[in-house]
């Protein structure tokens, strides 16, 4: 039988991420019901047989009361999930006003929000007070759920203070931090109030990644222009330490997408797409409605390629699913108002009794939906201003194996740099450019559309998901060891 203290054979792997895979439902008093959601982090990491996932973060939702965080913490702790309580002004000070309103612009190029720049200049300090106490909240909790062994992996720029937090709690832990999203040119990351406290506090980690070479780069040149440290090939120097950075592409679960494309519930949806479109090419964009994913950039260039190719009219539609996201967020607002104004003038001007040339939906699809409607795409728009991989791309092409559709790629999303040769890129902001695109995408012959498809499906089956968090976390076991042997030598 088992030794009370024996170690598991797979090591634990504790995940820290802002937002549990998990959307919670309060029903009583002390019951909740619990939604597992299928993003990338988790297939990612359900794919990984050698580790023991757990997962901290906040459940998104606000539970003030004891016996509803006892209630919470039990269901949660069945989905091997551990949550962080962040009360309403701590979310309003951390999440809506120093992560999404001030760094996640800025990391995407998007400056701080015009508007109320001289505002948020004023309660800047406030809302990164905000930002550190929620990290040491973090921080807290994964100090008591840590064993001897574990390894830390935290995740994005809500969370770039933590590895600071936990080498000062725990010196020995074994900390990686991946960025999801782009790290921008040291120029624009030297406009923030905490530029330096953030660098030295993602250093604290022992590894560093990012989804492309440039961010990793980025990152170093920030580090030796600002910290005055020193950048290596293997990362940044400071005082005879080495933090490693280096580049990590993400993938997706392709399987999970190839293998749901023959159930019937898909099949189903596909006969009726296929129906209510039958006589017109299919084009379609999938974004969270977010100012980076540049949706009215991409429908006034759908408007354009109707000027300019008006034969086109009665023969297209751009199905665009705008998925809510940070509604209290007031630049997602009126982002929000934007895009319905844009859509409405532009069914109004080409739209005839029967058909509309837009079909817009403000909410997100079931996985078997958004599978069908991937497999029955003609031409895939994705035209993020900023991203900083971009998995919409990914989906698009597991789906297309029958198909063959083409793939409209934004060269400012990190997928450009592995889907760049399958893909036709442009810049989002020259709708001229898109405009072309499309109508290059729309005539496509069928042995063009099967070579670039074929490059793209190779990449996207072969760079998985799970092939992603493996390499991160031996990477990370490896650079612990080496530098144990380089500080004994
Ligand atoms: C991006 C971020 C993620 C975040 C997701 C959804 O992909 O990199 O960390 O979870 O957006 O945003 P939300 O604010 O709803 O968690």
């Amino acid at each position: 039988c088992e030794k009370p203290d024996a170690r598991p054979l797979r090591q634990r792997l504790l995940v820290v991420a802002n937002r549990l895979p998990v959307s919670a439902v309060r029903k009583g008093e002390d019951s909740w019901s619990l939604e597992m959601s299928a993003g990338g982090l988790v297939s990612a990491l359900l794919g990984v047989k050698e580790f023991e996932a757990r997962w901290i973060g906040w459940a998104g939702v606000n539970v003030p009361d004891e016996v509803g965080q006892k209630a919470l913490t039990k269901a949660l702790g069945e989905k091997r999930c551990i949550p962080v309580f962040l009360d309403e002004e701590i979310v309003h000070r951390y999440y809506n006003g120093y992560c999404n309103n001030i760094l996640w612009p800025l990391f995407h190029y998007l400056g701080l929000p015009q508007e109320d720049r001289l505002a948020t200049t004023r309660s800047f300090q406030s809302q990164f007070e905000a930002y550190k106490k929620a990290n040491q909240m973090f921080a807290d909790v994964v100090h008591q759920h840590y064993e001897e062994g574990d390894v830390v992996w935290c995740h994005d720029y809500h969370l770039m203070f933590l590895p600071k937090c936990l080498k000062e709690r725990n010196n020995n832990m074994k900390v990686g931090w991946f960025l999801h999203t782009p790290f921008p040119s040291s120029e624009i990351h030297r406009t923030l109030p905490s530029r330096s406290d953030l660098l030295r506090s993602v250093l604290a980690a022992d590894l560093v990644g990012f989804h492309t070479y440039d961010y990793a780069r980025h990152f170093v040149s920030a580090c030796t222009r600002i910290l005055g440290l020193e950048g290596t090939p293997e990362g940044v120097e400071d005082q005879g330490r080495l933090t490693r950075v280096a580049a990590f592409p993400i993938g997706i679960d392709s399987d999970r997408f190839i293998r749901a494309l023959e159930l019937p519930q898909v099949q189903e949806h596909i006969i009726e797409l296929k129906e209510r479109f039958a006589g017109r090419k299919v084009m379609l964009g999938v974004d969270r409605l977010d100012m980076i994913k540049g949706i009215p950039q991409k429908i006034l260039a759908f408007e354009k390629f109707l000027e300019e190719y008006p034969s086109w009219c009665d023969k297209v539609v751009l199905l665009q699913i705008a998925v809510p996201t940070r509604t209290d967020v007031p630049e997602y607002q009126k982002l929000t108002s934007q895009v319905h104004e844009i859509v409405g003038r532009i069914n109004g001007r080409f739209g005839t009794l029967t058909a509309v040339p837009i079909h817009h939906l403000d909410r997100s699809l079931d996985f078997y939906a958004l599978c069908a409607l991937y497999a029955v795409t003609d031409v895939a728009l994705v035209t993020s201003l900023r991203d900083g991989m971009n998995l919409v791309s990914y989906e698009f092409v597991a789906c297309q194996d029958l198909k063959k559709g083409v793939l409209i790629l934004s060269e400012f999303a990190g997928a450009a740099q592995s889907l760049g040769a399958g893909a036709i890129l442009v810049n989002p902001w020259n709708i001229t450019e898109v405009a072309d695109s499309i109508r290059q995408a729309l005539t496509m012959t069928p042995e063009e559309r099967e070579k670039r498809h074929q490059h793209n499906f190779v990449h996207v089956t072969t760079h998985t998901a799970q092939e992603w968090a493996e390499t991160f976390v031996s990477e990370l076991n490896d650079t612990v060891i080496e530098a144990q042997l380089r500080t004994r030598q």
